[in-house]
């Protein structure tokens, strides 16, 4: 013991840790009585940010960046137990710190900490919650699978539609005409080295300034902000009813961002990273990307807003969004801070939480795009294990039917629901369907053999609704 005093004693005497990092411990801070667990946020996408490195630099290790073979190399990960755990981590990570940075943005915004001094808080706090958004969006890419891959293109499309300099940041984005090998690279280097080597920075600054400016105090109704006499304000009181931000304030701090590790790890044992898709093939068009789920609002936005619009939402949205984001501390940056005086704050995070909310269920069902991923139709729902039907049930899933129909609550929901096509069509008229097509169902003459037809027919007409549940209590005599 004693030895280690003395080692410590002569650490800290050459590194000065102590006279540096004593008063980040010491400083007192605002005793937020009633509001104390709303300040926990911001810790807490700082400790999921530092998994995310040492989760993504291990990632990094075993991951092979070519066109040819990154898609092979997280194969080779997922199938190792470590690399499978330690991909659900870096997913369920990315998830939190999109959720968690989030919330304090939210959070802030409300209690209109922005405010004098905190307005380069914000700023560097914004700039910081683009840069999350943007490693979200380029560690999609990487795992180089259809979905990862056409959001990478879809995303260049909608930069091209930016006046000016649209052609040039599509371009920027693909690293060249079309997305490839220089596409993937680009992103990698985006993700692992230039945006993280950003964020650190930020990051830095960020919480420097949250030391220089002291926490926010939690806001009254009736004491506005003035710039002229806050900072004096600020010190008498923490002086007077303050506490020390260690261990006082930083204990839920701690408590909480061990909770949340605790359950990211927990889901990336239980659920697991997701399935890796198919690999990328630009040749099929119709892939109907599905986005990571914090993205997926948005695309359902793209997908349901009438075309006309599409270039207003797509430049103009982001465009009015930064800007309010930008200007809102510097035309704001006094008065009163509480939300209840700030009524059109509730009411302005609630109308970007509800389309948020809106879009994203809608982005769930998504009844415009093929469900590419549905799985097999089980025995149960087929009724029978070999035979003509269970061969018709296979080629419903392998032909694609499922992706737009519907059996039993299996499968897409772009076409009619099928559960009931012995019911409702005869023989002729499905085999009419299947070679016709329709507006937004392909023709599939020449994609079927005469004995998957055949299979496919006797499936669909063993489709029918199951008999309500009276008429197995009053059997007919
Ligand atoms: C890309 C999506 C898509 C795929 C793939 C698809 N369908 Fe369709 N299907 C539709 C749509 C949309 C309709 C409704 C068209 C209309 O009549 O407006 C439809 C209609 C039908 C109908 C008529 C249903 C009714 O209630 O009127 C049948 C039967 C049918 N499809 C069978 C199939 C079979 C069998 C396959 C596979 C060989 C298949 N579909 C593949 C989208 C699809």
């Amino acid at each position: 013991m004693q030895g280690l005093a003395r080692l410590w004693h002569w650490i800290d005497d050459i590194c000065g840790l102590s006279a540096s990092f004593g008063p980040i411990f010491t400083h007192r801070v605002p005793a937020a009585k009633k509001s104390a667990w709303l300040y926990v946020f911001g810790s807490a996408t700082l400790v999921v940010f530092l998994v995310q490195v040492v989760t993504g630099i291990a990632l990094a290790s075993a991951y092979v960046t070519g066109s040819g073979q990154a898609y092979d190399s997280l194969r080779f990960i997922n199938q190792n137990t470590l690399g499978h755990v330690l991909r659900g981590i870096h997913y369920f990570g990315a998830s939190a710190m999109i959720v968690l940075i989030g919330i304090h943005a939210v959070r802030v915004y409300l209690m209109a900490a922005y405010k004098y001094p905190r307005q380069v808080n914000w700023l560097t706090g914004v700039a910081l919650l683009l840069l999350t958004v943007l490693m979200a969006f380029t560690g999609q890419l990487l795992r180089w699978d259809q979905t990862g891959f056409w959001t990478a293109v879809v995303a260049a499309e909608q930069a091209g539609r930016t006046p000016l300099i649209g052609n040039w940041l599509g371009h920027f984005i693909l690293a060249g005409d079309t997305a490839g090998g220089a596409t993937l690279s680009r992103f990698f280097a985006a993700h692992v080295f230039f945006i993280p080597a950003l964020i650190f920075a930020l990051l830095g600054f960020h919480l420097y300034l949250v030391l220089h400016n002291g926490i926010s105090e939690p806001p009254k109704a009736g004491r506005p902000v003035d710039p002229r006499t806050y900072r004096s304000w600020y010190h008498a009181m923490v002086a007077r009813d303050g506490v020390p931000f260690w261990p006082d304030a930083a204990w839920r701090d701690l408590v909480f961002g061990l909770l949340i590790v605790l359950t990211i790890l927990t889901l990336a044992i239980l659920v697991g990273p997701p399935n890796l898709g198919k690999p990328p093939d630009p040749t099929i068009i119709q892939a109907s990307p599905r986005p990571d789920w914090y993205f997926l609002w948005y695309f359902a936005l793209l997908s349901l807003i009438p075309k006309w619009s599409e270039n207003l939402v797509i430049v103009l949205g982001p465009l009015v969004f930064g800007l309010f984001l930008v200007f809102l501390p510097l035309l704001g940056g006094k008065g009163e801070r509480h939300p209840l005086r700030r009524p059109w704050s509730i009411l302005i995070v609630a109308f970007i939480v509800g389309i948020i909310g809106y879009y994203w269920h809608m982005g769930v069902l998504a009844p415009w795009s093929p469900r590419m991923d549905a799985p097999p139709l089980p025995v149960a729902v087929v009724g029978v294990a070999s035979g003509p039907v269970a061969d018709g049930a296979k080629v419903f899933h392998d032909k694609g039917c499922e992706f737009c129909h519907t059996v039993s609550g299996y499968g897409g929901i772009r076409g009619p629901d099928l559960s009931d096509a012995g019911d409702r069509m005869t023989r002729a008229e499905i085999a009419t369907r299947i070679f016709s097509g329709a507006e937004n169902m392909p023709s599939y003459t020449g994609n079927l053999t005469p004995a998957q037809l055949a299979v496919l027919l006797d499936f669909l007409e063993s489709r029918h609704l199951k008999p309500p549940a009276a008429t197995a209590m009053f059997p007919p005599r």
